[in-house]
């Protein structure tokens, strides 16, 4: 693994991965079967998440405040630690709200099909759209359209963007990561329901993915 000390601009991940000085990485035995290996640190991902709520902090200054709208289930434990950063080390006033963006259930590739479910009503004006990865980009379209269409302004975060072809139309304000186009999985993210809990990104073994 390559080691890492600017988190200040998007990180171009190489396909060896990357690590703080100092950190060891290792895939937990009960993994070890299914995960190839670490792609970003613990540690990494710690260092650019407080750079992002810096980030965020200065596009949303004039404003005051964020409406942090968290994109389930993969944005949770980014969501949740940007959201707390913005809170306790900006001056910016926060609100949390949730919708659920589902198209790969139990496979590797996209459905196609994007389906939304809201958690209630969406309060106030100054949303920040927080998702984990922009893969094909069809998840965040479907996401920035219903956002138009209720005629809301917004900015757009993501943790990872594998840099494929995107949709017209489809902007990203913030990214956290760019990442070679590997499945991947952790903090947040999944393969099948599993690998969310752990705690850095990971490449899945493609022999396991459908
Ligand atoms: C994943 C991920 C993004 C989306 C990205 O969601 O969390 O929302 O796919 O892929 P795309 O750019 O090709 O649309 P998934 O449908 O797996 O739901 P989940 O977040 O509940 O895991």
């Amino acid at each position: 693994m390559k080691i890492w000390n600017n988190f200040t601009k998007t990180v171009n991940v190489p396909a060896e991965g990357i690590k703080l000085e100092g950190e060891e990485p290792s895939i937990r035995d009960k993994y070890r079967d299914d995960i190839e290996r670490v792609l970003i640190s613990k540690g990494c991902l710690k260092k650019r998440v407080e750079h992002l709520a810096s980030e965020v902090a200065d596009a949303f200054e004039e404003v005051k405040e964020v409406n942090c709208l968290v994109v389930l289930k993969g944005g949770m434990f980014f969501a949740s630690d940007l959201i707390r950063l913005i809170d306790d080390e900006t001056e910016l006033r926060t609100r949390i709200d949730f919708i659920q963006a589902s198209s790969y259930y139990d496979k590797s590739t996209t459905s196609g099909r994007v389906k939304l479910r809201e958690s209630g009503l969406l309060k106030g004006e100054n949303i920040l759209l927080i998702e984990d990865i922009v893969d094909t980009g069809g998840t965040l379209k479907r996401l920035q359209d219903y956002l138009r269409e209720k005629g809301k302004f917004f900015k757009t975060c993501v943790l990872l963007d594998k840099g494929l072809p995107k949709s017209p139309g489809l902007e990203l304000d913030f990214v956290g990561f760019n990442i070679p186009n590997e499945f991947v999985a952790g903090y947040g993210l999944d393969y099948a329901g599993m690998y969310r809990g752990m705690p850095e990104i990971v490449i899945v073994k493609k022999e396991l993915l459908k």
